[in-house]
């Protein structure tokens, strides 16, 4: 059977600045290595605003850092006319891992259709980013559709035209966990992460499915994650506000099952 290397991960959103970013990652780092995590076992990276990220790329060289990281957006295009874009050339020039992609917060806030998630995903994969491609229902869905229905549109539409050894990650993110100190249940996140593995399996194939990483996001901590972690189709999880403190994020990372 295929192992999947769980994946902890933290969306910082917009906070931290490029400072607090050096200061955070070197913190992060010293915590996870004093407490001999095995980097191997459970992958850890942040996801820093973009103008923070030439800083991170250079402490994580510089020393070496077993951490990840990738930017929280990409544009679908190139270069050219597009003011205020970042291209994933450039996010690659960086070293960006990976990218989030079509979270809730671009969604709603930015419009951002399910079109506009797949030209991004596309783009990230062109340029050798690993997309994280986020999807998740409303409390209105959730109420009129169920939890399954919404996320497993949004994850088919985002894949389509993606190639059977690509490497993706995906999100699940309820939209009504997100922020709101109310998660979900691990056995609610496992009924989804199941769903959207089976679109993973129709769309791309059972190697991919088997292959790919499912997250859980929404209201994640250090007293809820094991539970998220037990489940067999849940694979690490994407954390928003309790990534931005640092023995809290290293914490989580260190969940013990
Ligand atoms: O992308 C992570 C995020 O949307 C979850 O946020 O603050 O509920 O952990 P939070």
């Amino acid at each position: 059977a295929v192992t999947r290397t769980p994946l902890i991960a933290g969306n910082w959103k917009m906070n931290l600045d490029h400072l607090q970013a050096i200061a955070f990652v070197q913190k992060l780092a010293w915590s996870l290595q004093d407490a001999k995590h095995d980097f191997d076992a459970v992958e850890v990276a942040v996801f820093p605003p973009f103008t923070d990220l030439r800083s991170v790329q250079t402490l994580v060289s510089a020393d070496k850092l077993p951490l990840g990281y990738g930017a929280q957006d990409v544009s679908s295009q190139d270069s050219g006319a597009f003011t205020g874009e970042i291209s994933g050339a450039f996010l690659s020039q960086l070293d960006c891992r990976y990218v989030i992609i079509g979270h809730s917060e671009r969604r709603t806030l930015h419009n951002e259709s399910d079109d506009v998630v797949r030209a991004k995903t596309a783009a990230a994969l062109k340029h050798g980013i690993t997309p994280v491609i986020c999807v998740g229902e409303t409390a209105e869905d959730l109420e009129k559709h169920g939890s399954s229905a919404v996320p497993v549109a949004q994850l088919r539409a985002a894949v389509e035209g993606v190639s059977a050894d690509a490497d993706i990650v995906v999100a699940y993110e309820p939209v009504w966990a997100i922020g709101s100190g109310q998660a979900a249940t691990p056995e609610q996140a496992e009924q989804v992460a199941a769903a959207l593995r089976s679109v993973l399996s129709e769309s791309l194939g059972e190697d991919a499915a088997a292959r790919t990483r499912i997250l859980y996001g929404g209201s994640v901590k250090s007293g809820n994650i094991a539970g998220f972690m037990r489940e067999p189709n849940v694979d690490g999880a994407l954390v928003g506000g309790a990534s931005l403190d640092v023995t809290e994020f290293s914490n989580i990372s260190r969940y013990q099952k």
